[in-house]
């Protein structure tokens, strides 16, 4: 017997399945941690007003049901778990709202009707819902996508990364980044089969999973920047030099000697719209988010790091490989600006900075 128990999120109360632990196979799934993407999803809905919002894989119902009572749009929400099905009904009436709720295998779905936004929230890889998702989002649709194989994604295990996202891995000290940029690599290659382009409006990495949401626009100009923005990232672990290259341009040995390691491809653009993570961030200052201030700090951060799309570099990690004692992030961060650098903080790590400067100056500095 499954025991329910009453929480809250936002301004919607929802009965979810009380385990000791999280798995797959719980008779319906629920995680807390993910109160965060779902406030933020909430915040993204607010601002974007979608005719309607498709919940692909609901569960409990705790983002769909949300949607309905916070923003009002037109919801619709899935999952092929009778179980998830029974309790999405019954979160529908504890809060009075009315979604449309069905039980297709996810993919039939989106094979019948089209959607103006999508959300997928998978168990692990997001991979077998992304090209029926694409080919379903009507033109200038949003597709919302969240990815929790991290460790495949990020260069842990690269013959996962290779099978799932075709795309090669390589486990740097910015590996969260690359794994971010990968996800959203594969979504655009994605549309790019469809004859679209992507335009990432919000993307972030946080605990142990990675989201994104892209805009999915038709038409030749969006292809072919979208197709500019697919690039590799080469890496040298003996100087830490790195930079994103073509595939025409790659290169086997760094200028200082060392080898030289491929990741690719990957999206190699800004992973968010400067506009609208200030439009989130606005919106998230003025909810009751249970998960508000962490929500603003992120939207804040991802939004100023968009100008510098090179991956930011682990201060700890240079110092240690110059074997020399760690001084304040704040003051590099001066003197690289002092240079004339542009220097920014990240999302990514609390030990991040993100910077125009190449490494060599990096170290002149430190
Ligand atoms: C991670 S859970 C979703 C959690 C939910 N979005 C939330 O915020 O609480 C993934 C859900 O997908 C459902 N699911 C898995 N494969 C499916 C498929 N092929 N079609 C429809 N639902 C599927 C599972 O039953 C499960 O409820």
């Amino acid at each position: 017997m499954m025991r329910i128990i009453e929480v809250v999120e936002g301004r919607t109360k929802l009965l979810v399945p009380r385990e000791e632990k999280l798995t797959k196979r719980n008779e319906v799934f629920y995680n807390p941690e993910m109160e965060l993407n779902r406030d933020i999803s909430i915040a993204v809905a607010k601002i974007l007003k979608p005719g309607e919002f498709c919940d692909l894989l609901a569960g409990s119902g705790a983002r769909g049901v949300r949607i309905a009572k916070e923003t009002g749009i037109t919801t619709v929400m899935n999952d092929l778990n009778p179980k998830a099905v029974k309790l999405m009904e019954r979160n529908c009436r504890l809060n009075k709202v009315k979604c449309r709720i069905t039980k297709q295998s996810a993919n039939q779905l989106l094979a019948t009707e089209k959607f103006e936004f999508i959300d997928i929230d998978p168990f692990g890889p997001p991979i077998r819902f992304v090209d029926s998702a694409i080919q379903s989002v009507k033109n200038k649709g949003i597709l919302a996508v969240t990815a929790t194989d991290t460790s495949a994604l990020c260069g842990t295990y690269p013959k996962a990364c290779k099978r799932k996202y075709d795309s090669v891995s390589v486990r740097t000290d910015y590996y969260n980044e690359l794994g971010l940029r990968t996800l959203i690599g594969f979504v655009a290659r994605n549309a790019l089969r469809h004859e679209a382009g992507i335009q990432p409006l919000f993307s972030h990495c946080t605990r142990h999973y990675f989201r994104t949401y892209v805009r999915v626009v038709k038409g030749r100009r969006n292809v072919n920047e979208t197709l500019s923005n697919m690039r590799f990232l080469q890496h040298c672990f003996s100087c830490l030099w790195r930079d994103y290259r073509n595939i025409n341009e790659l290169e086997q040995a760094c200028e200082c000697g060392g080898k030289l390691d491929t990741a690719g491809p990957l999206w190699a653009g800004e992973f968010a719209n400067g506009n609208f993570c200030r439009s989130l961030e606005k919106e998230l200052l003025n909810s009751e988010f249970n998960k508000r201030n962490e929500a603003v700090k992120l939207a804040n951060l991802v939004g100023s790091e968009q100008k510098i799309t090179l991956p930011y570099y682990n201060i700890h990690k240079i110092f240690k490989k110059l074997r020399k004692p760690v001084t304040s992030t704040p003051e590099i961060m001066e003197n690289l600006a002092k240079k004339g650098f542009d220097v920014e903080r990240t999302h990514f790590s609390g030990l991040g900075v993100r910077t125009n400067a190449e490494i060599s100056e990096i170290i002149k500095v430190l």
